[in-house]
């Protein structure tokens, strides 16, 4: 790849030319994320078969400590659009809100006399987190099953107090991730992947070496070469400085002249995923969660010694 354009951090598209023993192989494996839809509506019966299957996902103790926001309606769906600066999500039929969902058990719990601490726990926060994830997983693949496209959005992480007020989330509801359903355009393609000898391990981790990783990374993204521009130069030398000081930031930077483009790990670390400002909000998103209800990162002190959960 060598444009003038930034790329979208989305990656080169391959067509994968497979046999598989059965659909739901070939579903798995030629699955893409779909950002192009057509103006038609989600039959109900058809979102209750989704719900039905993200319901039915696992999940820690079989708890089901998640909430799923459906939004249909045009103003909250424009809403996020513009707030996550991707208009797609204004035009879909329906976005799906997943949150983490303490409330429904707290609740529970309090009306069965039951102890509960459960928004104080790490314990509970982590597995919580990845039963909400399960359960949208399913859902996205039970859409492509029934010939839906969706779209994860990660980004309305950078504003959940905003839905918090929009969606009325109770305290101990914190939302992950929104998802974007609809029919699509066209068939998603298919991602460049690593290879799977380069996630699978035999029986215990393997450190790779230096010329696999790179040879591995190469594989994924093919001669990707990011056109040098002056602008992006100086964020890039200016991410590295503050990362890793100037000496670091001259050897990226004459790296880059050398070469004679910006590589795909310049490129995601120090313009797209800024390494110096990916840190930045940690102290803030403490704060949100403690906001919401969570207190999982602090010392938790039982009521018996003065503070309750
Ligand atoms: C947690 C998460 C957050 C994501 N956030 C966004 C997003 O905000 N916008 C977007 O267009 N795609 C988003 N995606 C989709 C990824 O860009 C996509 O999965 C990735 O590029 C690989 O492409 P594929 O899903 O087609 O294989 C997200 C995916 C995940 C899992």
């Amino acid at each position: 790849m060598s444009d003038d354009k930034m790329p979208s951090h989305h990656g080169p598209k391959t067509q994968i030319d497979g046999e598989y023993p059965n659909e739901t192989m070939k579903l798995l494996i030629e699955r893409g994320s779909c950002r192009n839809f057509i103006d038609r509506e989600i039959p109900n019966d058809m979102m209750e078969l989704l719900f039905e299957a993200g319901t039915h996902a696992a999940t820690g103790g079989n708890l089901q400590p998640y909430s799923i926001i459906k939004i249909t309606d045009k103003t909250a769906k424009k809403k996020l659009a513009e707030m996550c600066e991707q208009a797609f999500i204004g035009t879909v039929p329906m976005d799906l809100l997943f949150c983490i969902d303490w409330y429904r058990l707290r609740r529970w719990a309090e009306l069965q006399d039951a102890p509960f601490s459960a928004t104080s726990s790490f314990r509970h926060f982590w597995i919580s987190f990845q039963d909400t994830i399960i359960a949208a997983q399913n859902i996205c693949t039970a859409a492509d099953a029934l010939g839906l496209g969706s779209v994860y959005i990660g980004t309305v992480m950078e504003f959940f107090r905003e839905l918090r007020s929009m969606f009325d989330l109770p305290d101990g509801v914190f939302p992950v991730v929104l998802l974007c359903l609809g029919y699509p355009k066209e068939k998603p393609s298919v991602r460049r992947k690593l290879s799977i000898d380069m996630i699978i391990h035999d029986e215990k981790y393997k450190k790779m070496p230096d010329d696999e990783i790179l040879a591995g990374f190469e594989g994924k993204y093919p001669g990707a070469k990011i056109q040098i521009t002056p602008e992006r130069l100086e964020t890039i030398s200016e991410v590295c400085r503050i990362v890793h000081g100037d000496d670091f930031a001259e050897r990226c930077l004459a790296r880059i002249k050398d070469q004679g483009y910006i590589n795909m790990a310049q490129r995601y670390f120090g313009l797209h995923y800024i390494a110096s400002m990916m840190p930045i909000s940690n102290e803030d998103y403490l704060k949100v969660f403690e906001e919401f209800g969570f207190g999982w990162f602090k010392r938790w002190l039982p009521a018996d010694r003065g503070t309750s959960a």
